[in-house]
């Protein structure tokens, strides 16, 4: 089974065609075309710039990839179908439509949160169920367990600024680019993670949930501070030690926050298997926490290689031809993009 995959849910245009062998997947072709130098302009995602950029390179892309324009050894379309950015989700929605109508072929419309949920399958070790996993991304921040293929529950979420929001928020605050993580994660390694007290949000409440507005509000107090104080010497400037200090800081709290909620779960869960996925994901700091906590706890840990943590196609490949494999299509003159879908609705 060969399938085309098609993620356009944000910034980057990706397509990859991803085959099965036995129980593994062969990463065939895949290409990612990113929009960030021109949304760093803008120190965000426009929609409206971001959906007229995927329709001006997904069919380019396309050829690119070297796909045959009849979709000849295609068996299957995969596509994003939510949640993200409505304009941009409808490019890629819209295009899989039109190909799996003319090609003939079947059309499985995939959830992003399940594509990057999928992204722990795509080397040669899987995870075995029931798995539990840390999705944190630059819209969400959940806690999931999955007892088997198709059966998840979400433990915990955020109850306001998703993890890679909180990261991108205080970029901006400390007047570093977008998008925040890559630039915090950076500046984190000059800096000293105990130089400012930060707090761990929901740490002392029962249950999975989190909530990081009140650590980016603690940021921007301390942030406000500092101008004070170097403002007497050059005005309302940081000095540039400031700026790692508070990466550390702050990329500590979100670590521990996020592995304390983590602990819990495995202690109530008791998985076989922990995997880490989404953006936030490639943060180096967060990836040999999560590993370290896995191996202290027992559980096979599966961290995707960091191209496959932020948004790839592969990651919609692997999860299109899971529901394949159970005969879960859609009809190609129906589907519609839904930029709220959530886990475990219609699109697993
Ligand atoms: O999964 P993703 O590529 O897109 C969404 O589905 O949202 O995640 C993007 C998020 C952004 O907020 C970005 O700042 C964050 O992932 N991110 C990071 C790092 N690389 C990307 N956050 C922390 N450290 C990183 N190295
Ligand atoms: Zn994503």
């Amino acid at each position: 089974m060969r399938i085309l995959a098609i993620e356009t849910s944000c910034d980057e245009t990706a397509l990859a065609v991803v085959s099965t062998k036995g129980a593994s997947f062969i990463v065939e072709k895949e290409i990612l075309s990113s929009q960030i130098a021109t949304h760093a302009k803008t120190g965000g995602v426009v929609p409206e710039v971001a959906a007229r950029m995927h329709m001006e390179t997904l069919i380019p892309l396309l050829m690119e990839l070297g796909v045959p324009r009849d979709g000849e050894r295609i068996d299957a379309i995969a596509v994003t179908a939510g949640p993200g950015l409505v304009v941009a989700l409808r490019v890629g929605v819209e295009t899989a439509k039109t190909l799996a109508h003319v090609w003939k072929k079947p059309l499985v419309a995939v959830n992003h949160l399940a594509g990057h949920l999928a992204s722990a399958w795509i080397g040669d070790e899987k995870p075995t169920y029931p798995i539990l996993s840390l999705l944190v991304s630059g819209g969400h921040t959940e806690i999931i367990l999955s007892r088997a293929l198709g059966n998840i529950e979400v433990l915990g979420s955020t109850r306001d600024d998703a993890a890679g929001e909180a990261f991108d928020k205080v970029a901006k605050l400390l007047g570093l680019g977008y998008p925040g993580g890559p630039e915090i994660s950076m500046r984190a390694k000059a800096g000293r993670k105990d130089a400012f007290t930060l707090p761990r949000p929901m740490l002392d409440q029962d249950n999975f949930d989190f909530s990081f507005s009140g650590l980016k509000t603690a940021v921007r107090r301390e942030v406000g501070k500092m101008k004070m104080e170097n403002g007497k010497r050059e005005r309302g400037s940081f000095q540039e030690t400031d700026i790692d200090d508070m990466s550390a800081s702050f990329q500590e709290a979100v670590v521990e926050t996020l592995m304390t909620k983590m602990e819990c779960a495995i202690d109530q869960v008791q998985p076989a298997s922990m995997t880490l996925v989404g953006g936030v994901s490639a943060n180096e700091a967060l990836r040999e926490a999560f590993a370290s906590l896995a191996k202290r706890k027992g559980v096979a840990c599966f961290i995707p290689e960091r191209k496959y943590s932020t948004d790839n196609a592969v990651m919609i490949a692997v999860a299109g031809l899971m529901k394949l494999s159970r005969g879960e299509t859609v009809d190609p003159l129906t589907l519609k993009a839904d930029p709220h879908l959530e886990l475990g609705s219609n699109a697993k």
